[in-house]
């Protein structure tokens, strides 16, 4: 139709100038007319986005996969290989992986690999001392790395004895990668090994060897034709049987000597079968820089691992359309895209049987397009049963902007009505919501108006923990909703056309052939990706690119794909990944992306400052009431459930979600106004406690109080019997710390209530591998018991908090009492309760013997952390270690 309309146009300029008489002004006018009529006409094309649809086909995935090189070929195309080992292996799923400095690139890369793969790793940078290999006769590491091999032919004399015993007893192998250099060395021998080497090689055309052992993951097969990245390749040469080529290229210039000469094919990795040294080896003549390397890493790891660390090979795939009747006008699918989609899939399904379209609509935009695009509504419904289906909002706003869980819910029973009226499934239990809002942080009311509305069981996200590094994005269940994983595909609402794809079309080519989204599939079991409406009309861009990195899977890789319902995709997620169950909230306004998705009426700074961790019975109530006399120190609301604690981070409250947390703390009229805190004395030993308050509150600085660990038992102990535990009452103290592994339940419980938070220096550390010291004051309980005044400077101080409060005239020693305690405004005392500063008989000296000895590892240890906190140790610590 444009060729038309350009032809009204110039035969209208014809017309004018071939008169038999033309004039200039004839001329002028028609050519002025020509280029009116040629603007109009462009413009109703450019603004309704029919230009490219009118001129252009989208593109197709056109590449089929390479036959393999004949003549390299003596067997079929092996079968994918198993590499589990016969005999028992005696060491754990890990990797050593040696760098060659702390940030060297290609270390860094293999490091990101394990990460994405999920692989437990240790680094240690070369040369420095060998770290402990063994536990128990148990080995510590399953592989080890050299990021330059070199490194390893270097190692001292004693260091590298004690790594090759360590490979040799336990079965592991090595990977090392050979380094480019600056001199170029042609056929030099490796150090101590019948193996020579050529460096700084321009090369070409990459081949495997079919029938290596070592491949899995990879599928033989295929041939990279062309110029290989970087001109610093290092090829190997050997006539030792111990070798074996996993790959090889050719070099880009070769110049025939006869006519014979054909270009040789040179081993760029290979294998070593541990014939010389009992040692098996398989080296890289070059990093990741190459795509297919990262691959033959992981084939390599599974390999020399016999194959514990190797992943099981299936992968499942789901392909969310999102915003389904949303998008602008002359952006949206017609009716032939929707049979485009129609075919794709039935192609796709034949690769990954049971694929379907996952659709995700906001009915309000049905019938919003041209005439054409709104026919493409119509026949989307029409197939409605050959797609899955799922909600999205009714008018595609953001669930976080909703604070009245009626309006959401009306949002939602809109959009439930409409899927009733046109026939769309309503029984997915999946749903998305746009711009992932509400999800991730978690917008309470989301959850509940979805459950109640959709009966909604799952749904996905790519904001948690965080957008970026992708490679730790992960999944959580929250209210019995399942949270999936997201990954990113590079296609966005506005990638519409091939030519404007941000960084060209060759950013989406390489991404697909073995870049980011080739790897996503490789490193990741359940991949649901999102796309949108308006990148199925247009030029297709989706249906390009997954057909496209489907079938570049197939050419490389051994990867089994399928799919399954939403539903189904969870449970096998959270079955194979259990550990994720638990959500980690992490603090919203410390991503920007989070706080747009997150309620403007919420702020950080409703979070608390500073915590007091505890150990209990050891002054907290005391700290907690005279902090509480400070005027700019507020602290939680008393929850009735854990006598005024919030205990938020260490039990099954933290489930409960951050807005729960959040609703124990005032609003702060500005973020300099109050101080707030918590206090929950059983944070100091909880396991999780320190990730989870580090992942909430990385800057909160931390308060803890120590007395001796056996005096704080016994107290416990006695609170037991105040509170008439039956455990408590019917035992001596020294029977309840004794007690073995045998003794009844109940006591086994209440014995290591008494002595678990006294190890101080286990949690103390466990603490520290989060926060750094200059967060952490420690407070001598002895100290606050006797100079509470001093204690409280100090801790002002510590908080560097205004106004500064001299608590001389607040606190009182009260004799009666025994302890100090605040002084009220008529002058007189107001102490703790009976509960705190009990009085009962001293504790016997048989058990605190038995103590003294208990605790003497942990306490040499906390006075050896002391030290190195440069913090005094403290009078009790001395006398409990004489
Ligand atoms: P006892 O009751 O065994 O003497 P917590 O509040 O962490 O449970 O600790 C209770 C302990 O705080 C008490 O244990 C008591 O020894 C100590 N404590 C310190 N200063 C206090 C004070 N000013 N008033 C009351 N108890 C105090």
């Amino acid at each position: 139709m444009v060729v038309e309309g350009s032809a009204v146009s110039q035969n209208i300029l014809n017309r004018f100038c071939s008169a038999s008489q033309p004039t200039i002004k004839r001329c002028l006018a028609a050519a002025l007319l020509f280029g009116v009529v040629s603007m109009v006409i462009l413009s109703y094309y450019v603004s309704n986005n029919q230009w490219h649809s009118v001129i252009r086909e989208p593109p197709q995935p056109s590449f089929r996969c390479h036959s393999h090189n004949k003549r390299l070929i003596k067997s079929n195309i092996s079968a994918t290989n198993i590499h589990t080992a016969s005999g028992k292996l005696r060491f754990d799923p890990k990797v050593l992986v040696f760098m060659e400095t702390q940030y060297s690139r290609l270390g860094k890369h293999i490091c990101e690999v394990l990460e994405a793969s999920r692989i437990k790793y240790k680094v240690e940078v070369a040369g420095k001392s060998l770290p402990l290999l063994t536990n128990h006769d148990k080995g510590k590491y399953a592989v080890i790395v050299f990021e330059n091999y070199e490194k390893y032919l270097s190692m001292n004399k004693w260091n590298r004895g004690l790594l090759d015993k360590y490979c040799v007893e336990y079965s592991v192998g090595i990977i090392g990668f050979v380094p480019s250099k600056e001199e170029t060395f042609v056929g030099a021998q490796l150090k101590g090994f019948p193996l020579f080497i050529s460096t700084n090689l321009k090369l070409k055309d990459y081949y495997l060897n079919p029938s290596s052992s070592i491949l899995r993951l990879t599928r033989a097969g295929e041939v990279h034709f062309g110029a290989l990245p970087a001109g610093d390749w290092t090829i190997f040469k050997t006539n030792d049987s111990s070798y074996e080529a996993l790959a090889w290229a050719r070099p880009q210039h070769f110049v025939p000597i006869s006519s014979e000469d054909v270009s040789p094919f040179l081993p760029v990795i290979v294998q070593d079968h541990g014939l010389f040294d009992g040692i098996h080896r398989v080296l890289f003549g070059n990093g990741f820089k190459f795509w297919l390397h990262k691959l033959l890493f992981l084939d390599s790891v599974s390999f020399l691992s016999h194959g514990k660390l190797s992943f099981p090979l299936r992968r499942y795939l789901l392909i969310d359309i999102d915003d389904i009747f949303v998008g602008e006008k002359g952006t949206r699918m017609k009716p032939a895209d929707v049979q485009a989609l129609l075919q794709a899939q039935e192609r796709i399904s034949s690769i990954v049987p049971g694929f379907h379209f996952n659709l995700g609509f906001s009915g309000k935009h049905y019938h919003r397009g041209t005439e054409e695009e709104n026919e493409g509504d119509d026949e989307l419904l029409a197939h409605s049963s050959k797609f899955w289906w799922f909600c999205h909002m009714w008018s595609h706003t953001k669930p976080h902007l909703y604070e009245n869980i009626s309006d959401l819910e009306m949002e939602m029973n809109l959009n439930h009505q409409f899927a009733q009226e046109h026939g769309i499934p309503t029984d997915s239990g999946y749903s998305v919501a746009p711009h992932h809002s509400g999800v991730y942080p978690v917008h309470e009311q989301l959850y509940e108006a979805w459950k109640r509305v959709w009966n909604i069981r799952v749904t996905s996200t790519e904001e948690y923990p965080h957008l970026h590094p992708s490679r730790f994005r992960r999944g959580f269940i929250h209210r019995n909703i399942m949270v999936l994983p997201r990954q990113t595909c590079g296609l966005y609402t506005h990638n519409l056309f091939m030519e404007r794809y941000p960084g060209g079309a060759a950013r989406l080519e390489s991404s697909i052939r073995g870049g980011d989204l080739f790897y996503q599939f490789v490193f990741n079991p359940i991949n649901v990706f999102m796309t949108h409406l308006s990148n199925y009309g247009n030029d297709r861009l989706a249906l390009y690119t997954f057909e496209s990195v489907i079938k570049f899977l197939q050419c490389w890789t051994n990867l089994q794909l399928s799919t399954l319902p939403p539903l189904q995709l969870a449970e096998k997620y959270f079955q194979m990944f259990p550990e994720e169950s638990n959500p980690v909230w992490v603090n919203p306004c410390l991503d920007k992306r989070h706080l747009a998705i997150w309620s403007s009426k919420k702020s950080c700074d409703q979070l608390p400052k500073f915590l007091v961790i505890g150990p209990q019975k050891t002054g907290t109530t005391a700290l907690y009431t005279f902090l509480s006399m400070h005027p700019t120190i507020v602290s939680n609301y008393p929850s009735a459930e854990t006598f005024e604690e919030v205990q938020f981070f260490n039990g099954k409250n933290y489930f409960k979600g951050l807005d729960w947390y959040m609703s124990f703390f005032p609003v702060p009229i500005n973020s300099t106004g109050n101080y707030l805190f918590e206090k929950s004395a059983t944070y100091f030993d909880g396991d999780l406690v320190p990730l989870r308050a580090h992942a909430l509150l990385p800057h909160a600085k931390l308060v803890t109080i120590m007395i001796s660990p056996i005096r704080r038992a016994y107290s416990w102990y006695q609170h037991m019997r105040a509170h008439k535990d039956t455990t408590a009452l019917k035992y001596e103290f020294y029977e309840v710390v004794t007690a073995n592994d045998k003794a009844p339940k109940n006591l086994r419980d209440l014995r290591n209530r008494c002595l678990n938070p006294g190890l101080y220096a286990q949690h103390l550390e466990r603490w520290l591998t989060f926060y750094p010291p200059s967060q952490l004051m420690i407070i001598d309980g002895e100290e606050l018991k006797a100079d509470p005044v001093a204690v409280m400077n100090k801790f002002q101080q510590f908080l560097k908090i205004t106004p500064f409060v001299d608590f001389t005239n607040h606190l009182r020693y009260d004799p009666q009492k025994g302890f100090y305690c605040q002084v009220t405004q008529q002058n007189s005392t107001k102490c703790l309760g009976r509960n705190k500063g009990r009085h009962y008989p001293p504790i016997d000296l048989l058990a605190q013997k038995f103590l003294k000895i208990f605790y003497l590892s942990s306490n040499i240890a906390l006075s050896k952390l002391l030290t190195r906190l440069r913090l005094p140790i403290p009078q009790w610590l001395e006398d409990d270690l004489s």
